[in-house]
Order: structure tokens, then sequence, then C-alpha cells
């Protein structure tokens, strides 16, 4: 079937979440973390994406805000800065304005122009998605942000890939899911949906019963693979 439909997972994939730390980490006042910012954010990350899982198999669904907030708190102790509430605060607020992609906006400006239909389909809610999209100036090139919100429970269960057909009326494989978590994108290929691995860091592929399609290294080739 030819792509009717891009969607794309947010954080990660439009949105580098390894910013707020970067960021952070460049300015006088939290020096501390210059040097130790990259696990900082590896744990943050980690632990956010654990605990949503662990949520979703237990059915003790709570926004992506929360476990935001709970797997930066496991990660500040970690690494020794629990007790620094102003980090604390810095590091949350810059996730509300993470930068996009360098080659996002041409990307979707691409998909648009060619009469797409374009989508995000992420855990986060939709204040911080409408957050991040409004940060990034790219709410004109994208048709609508899917949050998870709206049926309660996280990523990989397949009542969150079913809100794109619902929305576009369109078949499974006519979309193009697009995503830099290895285990979303295989789940949504098991799921039915043409995918797209977003492997900017070269990690190894998820040993999970279902592979992506494609594995790209950066989005700049996401209008070709959707035939544009
Ligand atoms: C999301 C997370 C999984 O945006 O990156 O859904």
């Amino acid at each position: 079937m030819p792509i009717t439909t891009c969607v794309f997972d947010a954080y990660g994939t439009l949105f580098d979440v390894t910013a707020a730390a970067r960021q952070a980490a460049s300015e006088p006042e939290f020096s501390a973390i210059k040097d130790t910012w990259p696990q900082l954010a590896e744990h943050w990350r980690l632990k956010q994406l654990q605990y949503s899982w662990l949520r979703a198999v237990t059915k003790a669904h709570t926004d992506f805000w929360t476990v935001t907030q709970e797997g930066l708190d496991w990660a500040l102790e970690k690494t020794g800065h629990d007790g620094d509430a102003e980090l604390r605060e810095r590091l949350l607020a810059l996730y509300w304005e993470l930068q996009a992609y360098a080659e996002v906006p041409v990307m979707l400006t691409a998909l648009k122009a060619a009469g797409l239909n374009t989508a995000i389909l992420s855990n986060g809610s939709p204040q911080m998605l409408d957050g991040a999209v409004q940060s990034a100036r790219i709410a004109d090139v994208l048709d609508v942000s899917l949050s998870v919100e709206s049926v309660g429970i996280f990523k990989p269960h397949a009542s969150v890939y079913d809100l794109v057909g619902a929305h576009f009326g369109c078949a499974k494989d006519e979309v193009l899911f697009v995503s830099s978590n290895g285990w979303d994108a295989g789940a949504a290929t098991g799921y039915g949906f043409q995918t797209a691995w977003v492997n900017r860091g070269g990690e190894p592929m998820d040993r999970l019963p279902w592979k992506p399609a494609h594995v790209l290294q950066d989005l700049s080739g996401i209008p070709a693979l959707a035939g544009v």
C-alpha cells in the first residue's frame, strides 16, 4: 500500500531528550553536572521508560509528566545530585522546550507539501506535546498530536497504535511509523504499520519478536521512504 500517513514518536525521535541535561550543564549555575550530564540524561531516560512499561503491565497508569519526574528523581539520586532542588527545577523546565532535531522542519514540510497526513503519536501528555510542538515551531506541518492519555496506557500497548486509524481512518499498512526507540518501531511492526527506526547512536537491534522494516541514521530519509 502507498503511504498516506506518517506518524512520529516524539521524545528522542522529533525532540532531543538529551538537550535538557546538555543545556543545563552549559549554564554556570549548574556546573556540577558539566562532566556527568550524559550519564544523568541516560539514567533519566531509561528510568522514565522503565516506569512507563511497569505502569502499563501493572495497570497503574499515570501521566508521562509524572514518570518523567520520577525518572529524574531516581537519576539525580544515582548521580549524587538528589539534594539539588534548583537543578531539578531547571531540568524539568527545559523538558518543556526540548530542541527538535535540525532536519525536522524541512522533513515535515516535504511530507505536508506532498499531501501526506502527519502526526505525533506519543506517551507525552497533551500539554507536554503542545509545549514541545510550539517551542519547535512545527505546529503548522503537523495535523495532530495523538497522546496515550486518551487511552490511559503507555506504548507499546496496541490501543495506542489504534489511535492512528481511529483519527485518520486509514489502513495500518498505509502508515509509516517512525521512532528512535527500537522497541517502539519493533512493536509497531508487530501491530501492522510500515516502520522506520531512527538509530542515531548506532545502537544494537532490540531482541524482540518484531523488527523495524527500515533503519535510518536520522530523519532526512523519511520523505523518500514515504514515496515523496
Ligand atoms: C514517546 C516516547 C516513547 O514520545 O519517546 O512516546
